[in-house]
């Protein structure tokens, strides 16, 4: 049994409504849905959304206490939060996984989003795909575990 935790950081509770021409029409349920179904038997999402850099920190440290898997869409905190990169370094240094994910490709859009600080410490990143970004990192920790 494994479980995939699926952590995403600020305004990102605000999907379906917030932009949609930048971030779809669909919201985080909806998104819950795509990867419950898309999930082999045996694993469990577990689908979190927080506005909270500590909270977000401390789920992070669950992981590297449990061993699950993430997929981390770090939101605005992609771009500036240290705190969130010790976090996740924490958890990839220790062989653990933490896939970061992003609605939009940031890289096509403005300049302040095209740093991310998060990206040398993950594992991996996939960006662009509007919700596939999710359901491609799964299928990533998928074939890695
Ligand atoms: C985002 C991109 C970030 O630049 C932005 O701050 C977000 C969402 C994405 O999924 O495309 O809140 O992470």
């Amino acid at each position: 049994m494994t479980t995939v935790l699926v952590l995403n950081g600020p305004n990102l509770g605000r999907l379906g409504s917030r932009e949609p021409d930048v971030y779809g029409a669909q919201d985080l349920d909806a998104l819950r849905a795509l990867l419950e179904a898309a999930a082999p038997e045996g694993t469990t999402i577990d689908l979190r959304q927080t506005d909270d850099e500590s909270e977000l920190i401390h789920w992070i440290h669950e992981a590297a206490d449990t061993g699950s898997p993430v997929i981390l869409n770090p939101a605005a905190f992609t771009h500036y939060s240290y705190a969130l990169r010790d976090a996740v370094s924490l958890v990839t240094k220790a062989e653990g996984t933490v896939i970061e994910v992003h609605i939009s490709n940031p890289h096509a859009r403005e300049q302040f989003r095209h740093t991310s600080v998060i990206s040398g410490v993950a594992t991996g990143v996939i960006a662009g795909f509007g919700f596939e970004s999710y359901l491609l990192a799964l299928t990533a920790i998928r074939r890695m575990h």
